[in-house]
């Protein structure tokens, strides 16, 4: 058996290790049949006809229309006060009112979101909340998804009713079933990592100021380390169907795998001292979003929310350091089992 396993090439090999068996027990139940419990085929076209708002050129355009201007607008909400919980305050609103907006759908209801987006995925851990979070979410978008239909807008809702390939067209359980994966998936996950990557900067002080000095060239690198250093999605779930032998680990048929995310990109084998967090290192995290036919569809977004994200709280939020009372609390930690990780609280201050 070897030490160090090649994980980039094992999740893209979906037929030894399915992704859809594992999340049609964990996720199934509650956000029914989204691209997670989809394979081939029907994997290929539905993933194709959600993707264009999600690529790479996309994404990056949502910068200055709304990543930054909205994480400006949460932040002048705070400002003046000279300290407040990131965590509270900024990192779990932030991406839930990014998704909102890309969908048209009104700020005010961001709250209920996030508790929703957490609840979904909690299902394993707590099912009676995550079936709750299914009904509620449902009831609320099901409408939304009428009035898009009879009235399209400028939004992204209107683009999935409206998209076609290989003359296909997504119906509304497709609809439905994509939307209550997107909140889960995109704005929890999102939120972690940008509590994980503000706890890394916010307790390497050195490495901080590295990035306030020269942001245009350090933010992308910090964000790629903080993903790698502590990436919000721990592990992958999947599933062995048939007896295989892998890296000279006989599998037997039947056997439920987990693959660990965190564990790859702390891999001695690929990165010098692993356990340091270092944002001159320049080196990608290999499987922070997965990889091969389910790889994350919000790479590119994700990207560049953190990346904004970073530059504005650094630029809005002058001196930005943790408190001296909070420097404990500054801690990432397990949020829902060990699958997703990140921060509780981050108590800052700066120079109001
Ligand atoms: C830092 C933030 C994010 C991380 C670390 C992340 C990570 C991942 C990972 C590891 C997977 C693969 C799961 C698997 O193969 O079992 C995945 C899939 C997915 N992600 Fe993300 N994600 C992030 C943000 C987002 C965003 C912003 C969106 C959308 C707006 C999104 C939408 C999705 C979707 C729809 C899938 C399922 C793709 C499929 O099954 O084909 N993610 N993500």
């Amino acid at each position: 058996m070897t030490n160090s396993v090649d994980l980039t090439g094992t999740v893209k090999d979906e037929k030894t290790f399915p992704a859809r068996a594992s999340y049609q027990v964990s996720t199934g139940a509650v956000l029914g049949h989204t691209l997670q419990c989809m394979t081939g085929r029907e994997h290929r076209i539905n993933k194709s006809l959600v993707a264009p708002p999600f690529r790479r050129l996309v994404s990056a355009g949502y910068t200055d229309t709304l990543l930054e201007p909205l994480a400006h607008e949460l932040i002048d909400s705070f400002a003046a006060r000279g300290q407040a919980d990131l965590v509270q305050e900024f990192t779990t609103a932030y991406p839930v009112r990014v998704i909102s907006a890309l969908l048209g759908l009104p700020a005010r209801e961001a709250s209920e979101m996030s508790r929703w987006a957490h609840d979904l995925f909690n299902f394993p851990i707590d099912p009676d909340a995550a079936v709750r979070a299914s009904q509620e979410f449902t009831a609320y978008i099901t409408p939304v998804v009428a009035q898009r239909r009879a009235t399209p807008g400028n939004d992204l809702i209107s683009t999935l009713v409206g998209s076609t390939v290989e003359g296909e067209r997504l119906n509304d359980d497709q609809i439905l079933a994509f939307l209550r994966l997107l909140f889960p998936a995109g704005a929890d996950t999102t939120s972690l990592a940008l509590g994980s990557l503000l706890a890394a900067l916010l307790t390497h002080p050195d490495q901080l100021d590295r990035v306030r000095s020269n942001p245009e060239e350090e933010v992308p690198w910090a964000v790629q380390e903080g993903l790698r250093w502590e990436g919000p999605v721990a592990m992958l779930p999947r599933f062995c169907p048939e007896a295989t032998t892998w890296q000279g680990i006989a599998i037997p048929a039947g056997t439920p795998m987990i693959f660990g995310i965190t564990a790859a990109n702390r891999d001695p084998a690929r990165y010098a001292e692993p356990d340091r967090f270092d944002i001159t290192r320049h080196a990608m995290p290999l499987t922070a979003f997965g990889g091969g036919p389910h790889s994350c569809l919000g790479n590119w977004l994700a990207l560049a929310e953190l990346q904004a994200a970073l530059t504005v709280l650094l630029e809005h939020l002058p001196g930005l350091r943790l408190r001296a009372d909070a420097v404990a609390d500054a801690k990432v930690t397990s949020q829902i089992g060990a699958a997703l990780r990140g921060p509780n609280a981050l108590h800052v201050q700066w120079d109001a």
